[in-house]
């Protein structure tokens, strides 16, 4: 197997690529969206049709602030339909389809926490079509795609929940250690199309969700088990984020980049 060129770290190095974003409508999709198009890149920012107000002032305010371009793509992960017409508007558009970030997920509209013998069946359904069928769709819509131009890369968003665990939302933290299981398998599949396929596993953010599911002392004690002993921001997830889609992680796949400040070592 051939392998990519390294090209320079440069952190213009994305410029000019296309970048699928899904979740992009809430706080930290909406960092992803406006980060990759201040690189250069041009991204899709995809999220279901009922957050179209806040995926076009996010999309807005990423091309108004640029130099990349950002469009609307409203689409339901769970849906193949929804996939093809997602990818086949990247290429319209934007000429390519360089790197997919698989955010979408149930967490916020999980409601509250409670034990595993209380979630039902159907909700536990949802959050695994939503966290990892919907994962697995993109990428399965993506690939050939990218293999066609010559290669591409996937970030999965997991959580630290997946490898440690916790109480409440059983459902979420099995589909989230699910995400890491399909990204190695993905990973081995597609490497010698030169598709690279990682995970983003971010601890506790201090965002509109999490304080929705979690009480303020939880998220305060948790910013204190930090090595680095502060709220975490959608921002702190932005680097590494772009590390992983950029060629200087031309050589990094099958691998999960923790991002907590320290919390958890595993
Ligand atoms: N907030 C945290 O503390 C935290 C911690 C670890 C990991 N994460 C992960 O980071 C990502 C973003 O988290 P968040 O806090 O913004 O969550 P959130 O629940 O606020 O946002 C999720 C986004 O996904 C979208 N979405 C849900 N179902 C969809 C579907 N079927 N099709 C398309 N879009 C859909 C929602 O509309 C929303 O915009 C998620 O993958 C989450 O699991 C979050």
């Amino acid at each position: 197997m051939s392998v990519l060129p390294i090209r320079p770290a440069s952190p213009t190095a994305l410029a000019g690529r296309t970048v699928i974003v899904t979740g992009a409508a809430a706080e930290i999709g909406g960092a992803y969206v406006r980060a990759f198009t201040a690189t250069g890149a041009n991204v899709v920012a995809v999220d279901l049709l009922r957050t179209a107000r806040q995926a076009l002032a996010v999309t807005r305010e990423a091309t108004r602030t640029g130099p990349g371009r950002a469009l609307f793509a409203p689409a339901d992960v769970t849906s193949e339909a929804d996939w093809r017409l997602v990818v086949e508007r990247s290429v319209a558009e934007f000429g390519g389809l360089d790197v997919l970030v698989n955010n979408a997920a149930v967490y916020r509209r999980i409601g509250a926490k409670r034990p595993l013998t209380e979630l039902g069946v159907e909700e536990w359904d949802h959050v695994f079509a939503v966290n990892v069928r919907g994962s697995w769709l993109g990428i399965r819509a993506v690939a050939p795609v990218m293999a066609d131009l010559g290669g591409g890369c996937v970030v999965n968003v997991s959580s630290v929940v997946g490898r440690v665990g916790a109480v409440g939302f059983a459902h979420y933290v099995a589909s989230k250690a699910a995400v890491e299981g399909l990204t190695r398998a993905a990973a081995r599949e597609l490497g010698d199309q030169h598709i690279r396929v990682n995970v983003l596993a971010p601890g506790l953010v201090d965002n509109e969700a999490s304080r929705a599911l979690n009480t303020g002392s939880y998220l305060d004690s948790s910013a204190q088990a930090r090595a680095l002993s502060r709220p975490m921001q959608a921002d702190d997830l932005v680097g590494p984020l772009l590390w992983l889609a950029s060629p200087a992680a031309a050589f990094v796949t099958g691998q999960t980049v923790i991002v907590d400040g320290g919390q958890v070592f595993a």
